[in-house]
């Protein structure tokens, strides 16, 4: 087993790629805490984990409120004693109510709720996870970004915006701590096929139009992405940190 006995927190455990990677952590061998602010979808995850024989238990909070997180983190240690992994997957893009236009038809207090929800969330999770994994000698802490961050685009600048700043934190996060054992990476998934992503990608799926997104022909499935997280969660990845791995079945190459 690949993270057998660690602990592993996942933010936004209770949509598509938070709860591919709490079910494939789990059958690895970890102890999960999913978390999200949907608890009645993250109960859901953790009663997905226990059919399969895993270990979990599930504690809501809204990652950008800085109370809501610190319960979190008090939660797992209450639960399990330790934190060894920190999956900051939780995130809001095109299936929000908030605004994934540009910046001019941005209204302020979008621009302010998906950078706190994308970004400050990741400030508030380190912030009060780290001191924890010091006391224990280490960990992994897996930032979601996006491939958004990588390339200009017409549209979602604050989501944009909050992407760019998520890789910017991780690989200041990891020089700081590196020196402490605790390794800091980010994924850059594509286009994967979850909620998010529905009411841009779900008109096309509907239609007889192939889904060329990338050059792999095909949208990315939460798992593409939880496997990637399943390697940097893991000591396999012990000499990886501050690093951007693309999962994006090739768009960005182009
Ligand atoms: N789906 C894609 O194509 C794609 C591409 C690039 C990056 N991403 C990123 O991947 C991550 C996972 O998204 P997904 O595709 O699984 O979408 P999803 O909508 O299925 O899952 C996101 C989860 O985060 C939770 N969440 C949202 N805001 C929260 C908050 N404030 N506090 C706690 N939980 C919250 C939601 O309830 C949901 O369960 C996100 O950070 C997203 O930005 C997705």
């Amino acid at each position: 087993m690949r993270l057998k006995d660690k602990v592993a927190i996942i933010t936004g455990a209770g949509g598509g790629q938070g709860r591919a990677a709490a079910l494939l952590f789990a059958k690895e061998g970890a102890k999960i805490v999913a978390s999200d602010w949907n608890v009645a979808s993250g109960e859901q995850t953790v009663t997905r984990v226990r059919a399969a024989g895993g270990e979990a238990i599930h504690i809501g909070a809204d990652v950008s409120d800085s109370a809501q997180v610190r319960r979190l983190i008090e939660g797992a240690l209450a639960s399990w004693g330790r934190i060894d992994v920190l999956y900051n997957n939780a995130g809001v893009g095109y299936s929000s109510s908030l605004s994934m236009q540009d910046i001019l038809k941005t209204p302020e207090e979008d621009w302010d709720r998906v950078l706190a929800i994308n970004l400050k969330s990741v400030f508030l999770t380190c912030k009060y996870a780290i001191p924890e994994m010091l006391r224990t000698g280490g960990g992994s802490i897996i930032n979601t970004s996006s491939v958004a961050a990588l390339v200009g685009g017409e549209n979602a600048h604050a989501y944009t915006a909050s992407k760019g700043g998520m890789i910017s934190l991780s690989r200041a996060l990891a020089v700081e701590f590196g020196p402490r054992n605790i390794r800091v990476n980010c994924i850059c998934p594509g286009v994967i096929d979850t909620p998010m992503v529905e009411p841009v990608v779900g008109p096309l799926k509907d239609s007889n139009r192939p889904l060329r997104f990338s050059p792999i022909r095909r949208l990315g499935t939460p798992e593409d992405i939880a496997y990637c997280a399943l390697y940097l969660a893991s000591d396999e990845s012990s000499f990886v940190t501050g690093a951007v791995f693309v999962v994006d079945g090739g768009i960005t190459a182009r």
